[in-house]
């Protein structure tokens, strides 16, 4: 059977899973719809979503202290949010120091698991906060004030989390680069976002090895010239270069610091942070995040879908350096005042049991993941999490790409006792926020992200912006602003209007294309098909195909190179490279290697193709326009359609049919 015949085979999943009365009775949700007097879940979204301004003004008031109240809930004028205006706000306050002064002060924030087996450290919201406060003074000391930014290129490790507190307490702006990223990647993102203070650490630990970072950060920030300093945290001991007068060791930096810090109160649209992420060009955008917004969607997103209660466990296992992090092992369940899994290492460290362990030792009641994983320990056996007890879950949840039912049927019955619903959240960086999701008071149907939240409007429209018929795809918009949204690109108002907004503006100004393809089905249930623009997702991690195509072509001896994502049975999706080189070079598997082993460099390991190919010639429009679509189809054994606007039809001929 070829991959998409048994791909159709599988997408035959017609069940429907109804959500068990207790889970529905005690859920957060209901209660809120109980106060309100809603009856069924269709009024409640409907409500919320057409009442925004109301809904979200509410919800402000419900999940963040205001230190100044605000004026009004909106002031939209597209592309250009502005929430909560007149608000005076700070998002650690509302994680840390609201807590602090309760019976929380000594309630477990996080339970950082690192990868040495029995190498475990609790923080209560005390601890974090003293923590937190110090950095933050030593931040202060150094000279960042509000509106600087701060780089940070850290690992898993419960340190990442307060170094980004630390900033958004006394309003500076963080950035976190991926700690899988190279060198060259963060020193992009230090540059281009001016920071003056990078925070990094000597190494960390995968499969029981440690792996160097801080050496990696020296060559990203050697030609940085807004650094001013660099906290370098002690994770493993291993030696590391030393830049005298660059270089402070965190321990150094917060020694005899104050462990108070009075929270720098911002105006609700003063900037959390910048995060980078891919787009269709090579060079990646710098999403800017306000914080009043995220002091209300995130907590309010993860109250409603994930049902955190006092007393729960909470674990995301995603990595802060991406959004999902950002939101909900960082700013959302501390908000809260919840309790939460951090986990270091790898997972299949030291076997593929390793994550299972970890919710019976700890207890955890929740689970967010990826589909990838989830493939990946599908693929090890249900034998696996069979040898622990998982007993103490009670939901669960997948983020990232889309879910192929076989994977949510096994989750479901090999994690989930068969009994435990799933909540597929679709969102993006942009977003910082869950956007389409099921509640726990949803009906599910396996591989689909039910609908847009309470107070969110996401439709799927045509290229004119008319909605399209259930049953039939179209692009994935989000109609109306909501708190959490993204406020611009670093540096780049051009880019950003280009980019989300001009391609419904004449008809529609305000509607945010978001770059994702998807149908309902005649229950109007979302199904997201994937990425409509060059951005290709592999294991969940979002690369531009462009990025990848210019770390190829940076090899010397690659003249051009056309990247395509080809379907991956474990990561959703994998990068296969067509390579044309320079005149006289031969393509030998050495050369392969080397290419690989530089685009780790350049840009990623995560990004590095799983196949090189040489050609003679990239096929391309008459302007130069890489044409993925055809190579793709080609590749794929597909009819590649009509190649004649082509400036070298002939170029397609020689790419190679890869299935
Ligand atoms: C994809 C990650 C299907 C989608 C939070 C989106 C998903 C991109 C889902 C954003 C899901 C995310 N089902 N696809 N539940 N969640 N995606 O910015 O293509 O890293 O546009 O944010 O991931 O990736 P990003």
């Amino acid at each position: 059977m070829g991959e998409e015949a048994k791909t159709a085979v599988l997408m035959k999943e017609e069940r429907i899973f109804e959500p068990p009365k207790e889970l529905v009775d005690q859920s957060n949700v209901k209660a809120w719809m109980d106060k309100k007097g809603f009856k069924t879940e269709k009024e409640l979204r409907e409500w919320c979503s057409t009442n925004y301004e109301e809904f979200w003004g509410e919800m402000a008031n419900d999940f963040a202290d205001w230190e100044k109240p605000f004026d009004k809930v909106l002031d939209w004028q597209p592309p250009y949010a502005k929430w909560f205006v007149g608000g005076k706000i700070n998002m650690t306050y509302n994680c840390l120091d609201r807590h602090v002064k309760t019976w929380r002060r000594n309630k477990v924030a996080y339970i950082a698991v690192g990868e040495p087996v029995d190498d475990v450290r609790l923080f209560t919201y005390w601890d974090l906060y003293r923590e937190t406060n110090k950095l933050a003074n030593a931040l202060k000391g150094m000279g960042v004030e509000k509106g600087d930014r701060v780089s940070i290129y850290l690992p898993m490790i419960p340190e990442l989390s307060i170094a980004m507190l630390a900033c958004a307490k006394i309003g500076a702006i963080h950035s976190v680069v991926f700690s899988g990223f190279s060198a060259k990647a963060y020193g992009d993102r230090v540059k281009d976002g001016e920071s003056k203070v990078s925070i990094t650490c000597d190494g960390f630990w995968r499969r029981g090895k440690t792996v160097p970072l801080k050496a990696q950060a020296d060559e990203g920030i050697a030609d940085a010239p807004s650094i001013l300093k660099q906290i370098v945290y002690k994770r493993t001991g291993q030696d590391v270069p030393w830049n005298e007068g660059v270089d402070v060791w965190w321990h150094d930096a917060v020694e005899g610091q104050s462990a108070t810090c009075d929270p720098v109160f911002v105006d609700s649209e003063d900037r959390l942070y910048i995060l980078y992420t891919s787009g269709t060009t090579g060079k990646p955008k710098g999403i800017e995040h306000a914080q009043g917004g995220y002091c209300v969607g995130p907590p309010q997103t993860l109250s409603w879908v994930f049902d955190l209660k006092e007393d729960d466990v909470w674990w995301c296992a995603a990595d802060i350096g991406w959004v999902t992090g950002h939101s909900y092992i960082v700013y959302a369940p501390l908000s809260l005042g919840a309790t939460g899994v951090m986990y270091e290492g790898s997972p299949d460290f030291p076997d593929i049991g390793r994550w299972w362990k970890i919710i019976q030792d700890y207890g955890v009641t929740v689970l967010y993941t990826s589909p990838t994983a989830i493939r990946m320990f599908m693929r090890a056996g249900g034998e696996w999490p069979a040898k622990y007890d998982l007993s103490s879950l009670r939901l669960l949840g997948s983020v990232g790409e889309p879910i192929n039912p076989e994977a949510w049927i096994w989750y479901r019955k090999n994690i989930g006792a068969d009994k435990l619903q799933i909540m597929d959240t679709w969102w993006q960086t942009e977003t910082g926020t869950f956007i389409n999701s099921p509640l726990p008071i949803t009906p599910l149907k396996p591989g689909s992200c039910a609908f847009a939240l309470p107070g969110y409007s996401c439709e799927v429209m045509d290229e004119k912006g008319t909605v399209v018929p259930f049953g039939e795809g179209g692009n994935v918009v989000i109609t109306e602003p909501y708190p959490s949204m993204l406020r611009a690109f670093y540096k780049d108002p051009d880019r950003y209007m280009k980019t989300y907004w001009e391609y419904y503006w004449e008809n529609h100004p305000g509607y945010y294309l978001a770059g994702d393809k998807a149908r309902r089905d005649d229950d109007g249930y979302f199904f997201i098909q994937g990425r409509m623009d060059d951005v290709l997702n592999v294991a969940g991690h979002r690369i531009g195909n462009s990025e990848v195509e210019s770390a190829c072509v940076s090899f010397p001896d690659v003249a051009e190179a056309a990247c395509i994502g080809k379907p991956d049975e474990v990561k959703g999706e994998v990068i296969i490279a067509f390579c044309a080189l320079n005149a006289g070079v031969v393509g030998t598997d050495e050369l392969k290697t080397a290419i690989y082993k530089h685009v780790g460099k350049e840009l990623s390991k995560i990004a590095a193709p799983s196949e090189i190919h040489f050609v003679a010639d990239v096929p391309k429009t008459r302007s130069g326009k890489i044409m993925r679509r055809i190579i793709k189809a080609k590749a794929m054994g597909k009819d590649p359609g009509d190649t004649s606007t082509l400036a070298n039809p002939e170029a397609v001929d020689a790419i190679p049919t890869i299935v």
